[in-house]
């Protein structure tokens, strides 16, 4: 058994949610399955002909609600990379990850760029010198390349995109040159990509898709429940995967506590039960899961590692405290100005449910009262029923599931938005309130 660390404990809890979990737990066939997207993309043996690699169509989506896990699972794939010993299936050929973030993603060249970078680091000014010079022969002559001045907006954004110039650049390395890896471009917080299928960005995330280059890259996009809906408007489809990211089983959740405990030095022997309870009210969900550490974290900073001196109704009560600020969190403006109508859906909604079932259910639950009426903000929408229950699946209280059904992904959040609505007690099929959120 490890000492009792309490500097790293310390600065695990002061670094929060956003950090990599002391224990990663599941995911295994998300991340089996990226991996071997990666390796059927690299063609070993004909990597230094022209024109070999790559897969078209292997994008995968990793979607779920805020606090699922997605940019974790992302951050884990990097780990391939500087772990080469892992035992679980490496190939002997490491791919390289590219990890972005879809806010830094404005234009192509912030694509473009860093994957030019990893690609040759050396070389990669070339391509932006070439790229740039596209570009400034259409800018002297007002906004647009001067060979597609007269085309049509299609054209002209395919050609602002740097696509051919990209090919152009990759065909002009020398072989010495070449990628010797797979690569993964891992977009985080993809549902930010609001773009239409021919925009300059969507352009260059197709060319991703589709295999543009004879590349042996692998595009992965992380984002929330929305992701496939806006992935499917930059007609990243063919092909593409989805994987839904949710709650860690009770195995996994065990695992996670339990593991903590040995990371930081913390004996928790003759504790396992116990731990097993205090965590259960997390429903495997890992953001909940990463604040029962930190709340456990803190207590055993003040026992020095002794778990016999815990007070597990504190422990238990700060917990919970925990969980309903990240449902308040959770709740929008959009969704507290309606919160009526949203404990009304929230408390019909059943798990399986198809989209038709939940505008129906919208439809029914709607009344006169200004919080059971659809929010003002979507007045203008052309259908505001729908943009209601997106906005549901971006804030992570419904989740579409791959065969399109939608359920709950934390019934402790259902529970918490129909509380907050004060439904009349009467009310038809209301969902069993959440005693883990009783005060
Ligand atoms: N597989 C996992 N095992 C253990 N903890 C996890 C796991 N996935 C996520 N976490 C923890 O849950 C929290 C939320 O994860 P994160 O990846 O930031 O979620 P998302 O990107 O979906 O919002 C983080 O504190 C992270 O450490
Ligand atoms: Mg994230």
């Amino acid at each position: 058994m490890n000492e009792f660390q309490p500097r790293a404990l310390e600065k695990f809890i002061l670094r929060g949610e956003k950090e990599a979990p002391p224990v990663f737990a599941g995911r295994d066939h998300i991340l089996d399955d990226i991996l071997a997207a990666s390796k059927e993309s690299w063609k070993p043996g004909t990597w230094f002909r022209e024109d070999s690699h790559g897969m078209a169509g292997n994008t995968r989506i990793v979607h779920g609600a805020p606090g699922a896990g997605k940019s974790s699972v992302l951050r884990k794939l990097g780990d391939w990379e500087m772990t080469p010993s892992a035992a679980s299936g490496l190939p002997t050929v490491r791919p390289k990850v590219l990890l972005l973030n879809s806010a830094g993603i404005e234009s192509p060249t912030d694509l473009l760029e860093p994957l030019a970078e990893l690609v040759s680091a050396r070389r990669a000014p070339d391509f932006v010198k070439l790229y740039e010079r596209h570009l400034s022969l259409g800018v002297s002559l007002g906004g647009v390349g001067v060979n597609v001045k007269a085309g049509t907006r299609e054209s002209r954004n395919f050609s602002l995109a740097g696509i051919k110039q990209f090919g152009t650049w990759i065909r002009s390395l020398p072989w010495h040159a070449r990628l010797r890896c797979p690569v993964i471009v891992a977009i985080d917080e993809a549902q930010r990509f609001d773009h239409d299928a021919d925009s300059p960005v969507a352009r260059v995330l197709q060319a991703l898709h589709d295999n543009a280059w004879s590349l042996p890259l692998t595009l992965v996009l992380a984002g929330l429940g929305d992701t496939p809906d806006k992935s499917r408007k930059m007609q990243l489809t063919r092909g593409a995967r989805l994987h839904e990211v949710g709650c860690l089983s009770a195995g996994e959740t065990r695992q996670v506590i339990q593991g903590f405990c040995r990371t930081f030095g913390a004996n928790a022997e003759g504790f396992e039960d116990r731990l097993a309870a205090y965590a259960e009210p997390s429903e495997g969900w890992p953001r909940h899961l990463h604040f029962a550490q930190a709340v456990l974290g803190q207590e055993l900073l003040g026992t020095h590692g002794d778990m016999q001196a815990l007070d597990w109704t504190f422990l238990n009560a700060e917990f919970r405290k925990s969980r309903v600020s990240y449902y308040r969190d959770q709740q929008s403006p959009m969704m507290e100005s309606a919160n009526g109508l949203t404990a009304a859906v929230m408390a019909q909604f059943r798990d399986g449910m198809e989209i038709s079932d939940i505008v129906n259910v919208v439809n029914k639950c709607q009344r006169k009262d200004s919080n059971f009426s659809l929010p003002k903000s979507l007045s203008g929408s052309p259908d505001p029923v729908l943009d209601f229950i997106s906005h549901l699946v971006h804030q992570g209280a419904i989740q579409k599931s791959d065969d399109s059904t939608y359920y709950s992904p934390i019934p402790s959040f259902r529970s918490f938005l129909v509380k907050r609505g004060n439904l009349d007690p009467g009310t038809e099929n209301a969902a069993p309130g959440d005693s883990r959120l009783d005060p």
